[in-house]
């Protein structure tokens, strides 16, 4: 559930109508309703009721805003990082160090140095390589860093392939194969304090199946660890629960994802740390956006030409994904129609042959599920600055992110002296 919805014929982000953000701020512009994020927290938070000793990190990559940030925060979220720059943010918001985990398969030497540095809670290893890094540097600065062994265990998570992360062929974590052969060898180092394994497969995940099959392994893994002497306490599950693009499009629920957990999970005896990302930010969030013109088609619907484009939301040029797309004062008629943005090439395309309301230049739609995924994938090309983002508090809002216009990115383009 969400708070975007109609009252008297206005879309509106809680208690206030979009047309004003939009006369206020411009268009484009991504909206987050706090309420919403903060429901979404709260329910992903007592679906796992079930698991006694656990963690739960929003995945910053899904929506590094400080403001959403905050707003986790006082939910008692952690945070999971993938880089300096998550690190700082999470911190900046309020999130403990304790309860940041650094994810990643690339971490550099100055991000594992800034995340001891710091103090964070967990480190999340994905080679024999990074992990000795990590021991030496830890060892040098007099700490010992808490760690988590990631592996990969061959699962077919079902979902778009450019964000499946748990087949043999991706590039995360440790082949199970060779994980038993790895813990041993990161466990004696003195620099680490290994307590246990990390897992993640793929996100947008429809299906429970390759998730229980995933944990599955983790269980029998844990299993085989202690059986050689291996003390786990720690076991990271990742984060990858799907939310609904479509209407009509039905994930599974966090309560059947927690009660999938605290089943599999009944006799780990361990803390566990949960990453979700996309089920706590997708739908808290809308892509505000305003029709330039509408355009004929050749031989197909006419174009809808929206003054967002691939750079501010790349998703559906990316993966093709599907947003749901609605006028903001929808009139009850349709259209059908090919809603694209303005850059030059035709992969800016939010939707072929759309079913959608009727629209015409001027008017205001959004796309919705844009909180996770949208605004932080954003770039510049066709020198588009970025966009402002709102979040809407009841009868509030304020911007959360200002607008960067695409002088202010000229700028920082130094000429050198030669060139003048
Ligand atoms: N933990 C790790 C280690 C991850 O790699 C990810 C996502 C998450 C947690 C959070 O997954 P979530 O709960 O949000 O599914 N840009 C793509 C999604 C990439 C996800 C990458 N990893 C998209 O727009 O669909």
């Amino acid at each position: 559930m969400d708070h975007f919805a109609l009252n008297q014929g206005v879309l509106h982000a809680e208690d206030v109508p979009l047309p004003r953000i939009a006369q206020e701020v411009g268009t484009p512009v991504y909206v987050y309703s706090r309420a919403t994020l903060t429901r979404h927290a709260r329910v992903f938070a007592e679906a796992l009721d079930g698991v006694p000793d656990k963690l739960v990190a929003f995945a910053v990559k899904a929506n590094p805003n400080l403001a959403v940030l905050k707003v986790l925060a006082s939910e008692g979220y952690g945070a999971d990082v993938v880089s300096g720059g998550e690190l700082m943010r999470a911190l900046a918001a309020g999130i403990p160090a304790e309860k940041v985990v650094f994810s990643g398969v690339g971490k550099t030497r100055a991000e594992l140095e800034l995340g001891l540095e710091k103090g964070i809670g967990q480190f999340n290893i994905e080679s024999r390589e990074e992990g000795r890094e990590l021991a030496e540097l830890a060892t040098a600065l007099g700490k010992q860093a808490p760690a988590t062994l990631r592996i990969n265990p061959d699962v077919d998570a079902k979902t778009h392939e450019k964000i499946s992360t748990g087949k043999a062929e991706n590039k995360f974590g440790i082949p199970l194969v060779h994980a038993r052969e790895a813990y041993a060898e990161l466990a004696a180092l003195e620099g680490l304090n290994l307590r246990g394994v990390a897992v993640h497969i793929g996100s947008q995940l429809l299906d429970l199946e390759p998730l229980e099959t995933a944990f599955g392994k983790v269980g029998q893994l844990i299993a085989d660890l202690r059986a050689t002497g291996h003390t786990i306490s720690h076991v990271d599950l990742g984060g990858g629960l799907g939310v609904p693009y479509k209407s009509g499009e039905v994930p599974p629920s966090p309560a059947e994802y927690g009660a999938m957990v605290a089943r599999v999970t009944r006799d780990w005896g361990v803390h566990l740390t949960f990453e979700p990302g996309r089920v706590i930010a997708g739908n808290a969030g809308v892509l505000m956006t305003r029709v330039v013109r509408v355009k004929r088609g050749g031989n197909g619907p006419p174009f809808v030409i929206v003054d967002a484009a691939m750079n501010d939301l790349a998703r559906p040029a990316l993966y093709g994904a599907w947003h749901d797309f609605e006028a903001v004062e929808p009139t009850g008629e349709r259209m059908t129609a090919n809603i694209v943005g303005p850059i030059c090439e035709t992969g800016d395309t939010f939707a072929r042959d759309r079913e959608c309301d009727a629209l015409q230049s001027g008017d205001l739609a959004i796309f919705r599920t844009a909180g996770a995924y949208g605004a932080t994938m954003a770039s510049s090309y066709n020198s588009r600055g970025f966009v402002a983002e709102v979040m809407v508090s009841g009868s509030d809002y304020a911007i959360v992110a200002n607008r960067i216009p695409a002088m202010d990115i000229m700028s920082a383009e130094p000429i050198p002296e030669w060139l003048d």
